[in-house]
Formats: C-alpha cells, sequence, structure tokens
C-alpha cells in the first residue's frame, strides 16, 4: 500500500503506513461514528475558505504523523526559497517567482541586475492602460469600430488558467466586451468563432510563452487571415495583441508595439494566469476585478509563508493529497465543484497538478520509488452524481475527493443554495460512511421484499471509506477565486516537497510535440487524392512502429 517517499525517517513512514493499515481496515462506520467531534477537530478556517477534512481517513495518530512528514520536508524553508527567488526550479536553472505577480509589496526582489517587483508594476500599469483603452472605446479596431469581442488564442498554461477564471467569474464580467478561446490544433474553436464574430470589431491576443507553440501560431494564423478578410492587410496590426517572452517572434508576426505584453521565464505556463497571461481575464472582469483575484491570491500566499504547519491550509491538502496517493492506495483524484461556473477548474486542475507533480526522478536525478503525482480528474459535481459517481461509491478502486462548494447561488436563491448543498454533503457524507450489508438488510423495503430483497442486497451495499475534503466559501469572487487557486498551487508545491521532485520543469512534454513537428513533412507525402480512409490507413502506415 505505501511508497516509500524521499522525505521522513524510515520509522516515520512505516508509522505512516501502519496507520493507514489501520484506517482502511477500521469499519466506515466506526471511523465516522457520531459524537467523535470529528467535524470540529479536522476543521480549517483560512482566508475565508473553509476546508473540512473530517471525512479524511485520519485520526489524531496519523494526523500527528502527517505534520511530522511535512516538519521533516522542512516547507517553511522551501516556501521561503521560493518566495525568495532561490532556483527551486534547478533543471532550468531558474526560480520560480508567480507569487511576486500578485505580491504588492514595493520593495525590490533582484535576480542578478533585475528587479522582478519592478518589472511586475511596470506590466501591470501597461496592462491596466491597455485594458482601460480597449473597455473605454479609445482604442478601436481598424475600421474605427470599438472591440466587441476578444479571442484568446493560446494553449495549456496560456489557455486554461484564462478561459477557467473567465468562466468561473461570468457574474462579476463588465458588459460590452465577450471573451472567447481557441486552443485546440483541429481548427474548430476557430472556424465556429469565425463563423459567428465581425472581424472588425474582433481583438485577438496571441497567449504563448514561447510563441512557437504550434497549436497557438496555427491558430494565431488562421485568426489573422480572417482579420485580414475583413479589415484588409493593411488593419491587422490593430486587431492583434500578444502576450510573449520572445520579442523576435512578435516581431515577425506584427505585433504593435504598445500592445505586446511580457512573461518572463521565472514563471511557468500553469503559474501564469497572474501575470499578462490574465489579459483576457481582465478584460472580462476589469481592473478592478482582476487586482481583487490578485489580492486573494496574495492572502494565501501570505497565509503559506506564515501560517503554522498545523494550521497551514496549502499544506493540509498536500499531505491529504500524498496520504492518498501514497498510502491509503487512493487510484486517483477527482474534483467535483458544486459550483457550474467552476467548469473548467478540473481540467486547470490537471495541468497544473499532473504536469507539475508527474515526474519520475528526483530532483538530483534518482529515480523515484513509488508513485509521484495525482491523477485529476472530475465535473461540477451534480451534473457527475448522475454520470461517474456509482464508480466513486461502489467501484474497486478507491478515489479521493475535494468537493467545493460556494453558497452563493447563481439565482439568488437561498433554496438552490440548500439543494446544492444538500447534493454536495449527502454524497461526501455517503462516500465515506457507506452502507453495511446489515443496514441494507435492515431496510424495511428490503426485508419485506423477502428472498429477493436478500438477494439484492449485496449490490446496495456501499463499501465507504473514500475520502473527500468539502471546500466551503461564501462567493466565487475574484479574491476568492484568487485564493482558492493560489492554495492549490501551493498544494502542488508541497506535495513535490513531499516527493522530492521538480514541480516547475515539463520536460515530459517536450518529445511528443518535437516529434509530432517531424511528422508533419510525413503526413505530407501521404497521398491526399484516392480517400479519407486510404489516408488515414497511409497516415497510421508511415507513422507505426515496428
Ligand atoms: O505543452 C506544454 C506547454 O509547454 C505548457 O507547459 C505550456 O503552458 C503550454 O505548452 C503552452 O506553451 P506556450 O505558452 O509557450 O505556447
Amino acid at each position: 500500500m505505501s511508497t516509500p517517499l524521499p522525505i521522513g525517517s524510515p520509522e516515520l513512514l512505516a508509522r505512516l503506513d501502519a496507520h493507514a493499515k489501520r484506517l482502511v481496515a477500521t469499519p466506515p462506520t466506526t471511523l465516522f461514528a457520531q459524537g467523535q467531534g470529528r467535524q470540529a477537530r479536522y476543521t480549517l478556517e483560512a482566508e475565508g475558505l473553509l476546508v473540512d477534512y473530517s471525512r479524511q481517513l485520519i485520526d489524531p495518530a496519523a494526523w500527528t504523523d502527517l505534520l511530522a512528514l511535512a516538519a521533516a520536508a522542512d516547507l517553511p524553508g522551501a516556501v521561503r526559497a521560493m518566495v525568495e527567488g532561490a532556483i527551486v526550479n534547478p533543471t532550468e536553472q531558474r526560480p520560480a517567482l508567480h507569487v511576486a505577480l500578485r505580491d504588492p509589496n514595493g520593495s525590490p526582489l533582484v535576480l542578478g541586475d533585475f528587479d522582478v517587483r519592478a518589472a511586475v508594476r511596470t506590466e501591470r500599469a501597461k496592462l491596466a492602460s491597455f485594458v482601460a483603452a480597449v473597455r473605454g472605446g479609445t482604442r478601436v479596431g481598424a475600421t474605427g469600430r470599438r472591440f466587441t469581442d476578444v479571442v484568446n488564442v493560446g494553449i495549456g498554461g496560456s489557455d486554461l488558467g484564462p478561459v477557467m477564471a473567465v468562466e468561473a467569474l461570468r457574474a462579476h464580467a463588465e458588459p460590452g466586451l465577450a471573451v472567447h478561446f481557441v486552443s485546440n490544433i483541429d481548427g474548430t474553436e476557430a472556424v465556429d468563432l469565425i463563423a459567428r464574430l465581425d472581424p472588425t470589431t474582433t481583438l485577438v491576443i496571441i497567449c504563448s510563452k514561447t510563441f512557437t507553440t504550434l497549436e497557438t501560431i496555427t491558430n494565431a494564423k488562421r485568426m489573422r487571415a480572417w482579420i485580414a478578410s475583413g479589415v484588409g492587410e493593411g488593419g491587422v496590426v490593430g486587431h492583434f495583441a500578444a502576450v510573449s517572452t520572445n520579442h523576435a517572434a512578435m516581431d515577425a508576426f506584427g505585433v504593435a508595439p504598445d500592445a505586446r505584453f511580457t512573461m518572463w521565464d521565472w514563471v511557468g505556463g500553469r503559474y501564469s494566469m497572474w501575470s499578462a497571461v490574465g489579459l483576457a481575464i481582465e478584460l472580462a472582469i476589469g481592473t478592478p476585478g482582476f487586482e481583487a483575484l490578485l489580492a486573494g491570491a496574495h492572502a494565501m500566499d501570505r497565509h503559506f509563508a506564515t501560517a503554522p504547519l498545523e494550521r497551514n491550509l496549502p499544506v493540509l491538502l498536500g499531505l491529504l493529497s500524498v496520504w492518498n496517493g501514497n498510502f491509503i492506495g487512493c487510484h486517483s483524484h477527482v474534483v467535483l465543484p458544486y459550483a457550474q461556473r467552476l467548469h473548467r477548474l478540473p481540467a486547470y486542475l490537471q495541468q497544473l497538478t499532473m504536469e507539475s507533480n508527474g515526474k519520475s526522478v528526483t530532483l538530483d536525478g534518482r529515480p523515484v520509488h513509488g508513485h509521484t503525482g495525482t491523477v485529476i480528474w472530475g465535473e461540477p459535481g451534480s451534473n457527475g452524481q448522475h454520470s461517474f459517481f456509482e464508480l466513486l461509491h461502489q467501484g474497486t478502486r478507491r478515489v479521493a475527493a475535494d468537493v467545493l462548494l460556494p453558497y452563493e447561488s447563481p439565482t439568488d436563491s437561498l433554496d438552490d443554495a440548500i439543494l446544492t448543498a444538500s447534493n454536495a454533503l449527502a454524497q461526501a457524507n455517503v462516500l465515506a460512511r457507506g452502507r453495511t450489508l446489515e443496514e441494507v438488510l435492515a431496510d424495511p423495503k428490503v426485508r419485506t421484499a423477502g428472498a429477493a430483497g436478500a438477494a439484492l442486497a449485496p449490490h446496495r451495499v456501499h463499501p465507504g471509506g473514500r475520502p473527500s475534503t468539502v471546500i466551503a466559501f461564501e462567493w466565487l469572487d475574484p479574491a476568492t477565486l484568487g485564493k482558492l487557486i493560489a492554495a492549490y498551487e501551493h498544494r502542488v508545491y508541497v506535495e513535490s516537497r513531499l516527493f522530492g521532485i521538480n514541480p516547475f520543469d515539463q520536460w515530459g512534454v517536450e518529445l511528443g510535440k518535437v516529434q509530432a513537428e517531424a511528422l508533419v513533412p510525413v503526413l505530407r507525402q501521404v497521398p491526399a487524392s484516392a480517400s479519407p480512409a486510404a489516408w488515414l490507413r497511409g497516415a497510421l502506415q508511415v507513422t507505426g512502429l515496428g
């Protein structure tokens, strides 16, 4: 069941393993019996997030040893190293300073001869004035018409954060500008938008840290051709903005100097929605809303850097994640927002968590023994209940869950909030406590059904012991979203320290990208004249292995 971690003494790891075995073997009806005060003991409130982890497979002895594991990992030291700009990404020789993007501290934070905080402030000011000009109608399209639509062209970290946040904060969007996203290389999103938008009133943001990503460059060219068809070649430049570290490529594409925003190599793509990569978010919710998002994230950063381990929310989330994945034996981790507006959160967390912590070697290049990373998936909870919850409740594999629960109802109806909460909390309770065979057999409906009821009884058993954490908050507003996302970012960092790996590089995605580019000329040689089926057969043949 257990995975050897590179952190913690063999005795501590053995004790944790023994706790896990004991807790997995404890009947859920005993572990979660009434009157133990679990809810009060295992609830943490920090920065407006109310985290109830009483449905986890933990007890005081296990929790004490998990905190000892956190202490052994020197998390306070690791947090200091990150926020002070140490090289926490050694394979790329870079710091990871996403926290600096939301830090209002005016004093310098110097890397070499570069003041990170001053650069962030300068870029923030440039973004705010660009947003004011677009929203205020002083920056208009080539034909003099105001922009009504914005299309963010990007992928991965240059798409998932912005699209997740724009969707989450729809209720906070300022009127007048609709924001859309194009990421997939197959062209569908671009084609669908081109069919319904007007090129004369559309602003396109090319968002790409490298400005070389095949999907983004392909879609950017598609959008460019469409804009040119509406405003003429001469007008194209006024319809583009770009976010990148690659100034030569922005020159070559033809992005106006005052519509270019920079990124820095000390911010990873999946940690970048707080930078200029968030331009689409800022255009959607306005600068005050975006600044509230940054302030929320900063509040969580402060909490992470200062709260003691036992009251530290990201530490708690990270410990539980490693506990479930590496000791309890959970197969994966499902994210269940009971808020439709958070429907892109699971996709966002997939990149954040899996691109960060899906690693096979430790920081010093030795093979890890056991599992790193957490397989993340999910859907809005209420919809998931009518889809994959059967496996969560009765499948043979244990899956850990995050249940996200806002008090706010988009309909402003208390009754809708009650219905949503009752679904979320009932599911979390059943996942934890389950339903025993005895309880099923004691059900009057089963008893009166006689032999048929008894035969069905095993099918109605819920094993329980499926751990979940409820993360509740009042409002899904920019500040709360900032806090939530920063907490998840730091959860990933905590996990990486316990795994002893580098969460800030992504060598694993490079090889496939290079190979895809190498296959393009090979596939161009396959005759397209016969039929689609013949082309597909030819494509499979020339690219097949062995
Ligand atoms: O494919 C992985 C990746 O490199 C991500 O890390 C990154 O967020 C994404 O591609 C997009 O990269 P870029 O912003 O350079 O286009």
